[in-house]
């Protein structure tokens, strides 16, 4: 499939796009320093939260670290439900929210059957999705050039 080439000089920190790839959602979100420094306090509520399931097929060496992604800050992930497929919405608002773990800096849910992804895309515990958001392949051009496929 065609690779997606995205400029992502213009995007700002704690923002979001999607782009397509292969038919598929990709998004992109610059993380905020308080979303970095909360990944790796959730690991214990994540049901893998180094990727260490099916790495070939979820997460891409480069993206084997605590972050999930090439830069700390900007995520790369497919938006689609690992369970059956469903795009999950963002739930970026920190704080307490319903049904959702405490204290969290956000993340996105799952609207069919109410999986859980940190702002890594990492699932949480004891939810349908059995893996977390697919990282795509990608490399970066330039500081500012993502390559997607
Ligand atoms: Fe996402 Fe079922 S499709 S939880």
């Amino acid at each position: 499939g065609a690779a997606v080439e995205v400029d992502i000089s213009g995007l700002k920190v704690g923002e979001k796009i999607t782009v397509e790839w292969r038919g598929k959602p990709v998004w992109i979100l610059k993380r905020t320093p308080a979303q970095i420094a909360e990944l790796p306090k959730l690991d214990g509520q994540l049901a893998d939260p180094l990727s260490k399931r099916h790495p070939d097929e979820f997460t891409p060496k480069y993206a084997q670290n605590e972050h999930r992604s090439i830069k700390p800050d900007v995520l790369v992930v497919v938006g689609i439900c690992t369970h059956l497929g469903c795009s999950p919405t963002d739930r970026f608002q920190a704080g307490p929210q319903p049904s959702l773990p405490n204290d969290w800096e956000g993340g996105f849910l799952c609207p069919c059957h109410g999986s859980t992804f940190d702002l890594a895309g990492r699932v949480f515990k004891n939810k349908p999705a059995p893996d977390n958001l697919p990282v795509p392949p990608h490399m970066y051009l330039s500081d500012t050039k993502l390559l997607i496929g």
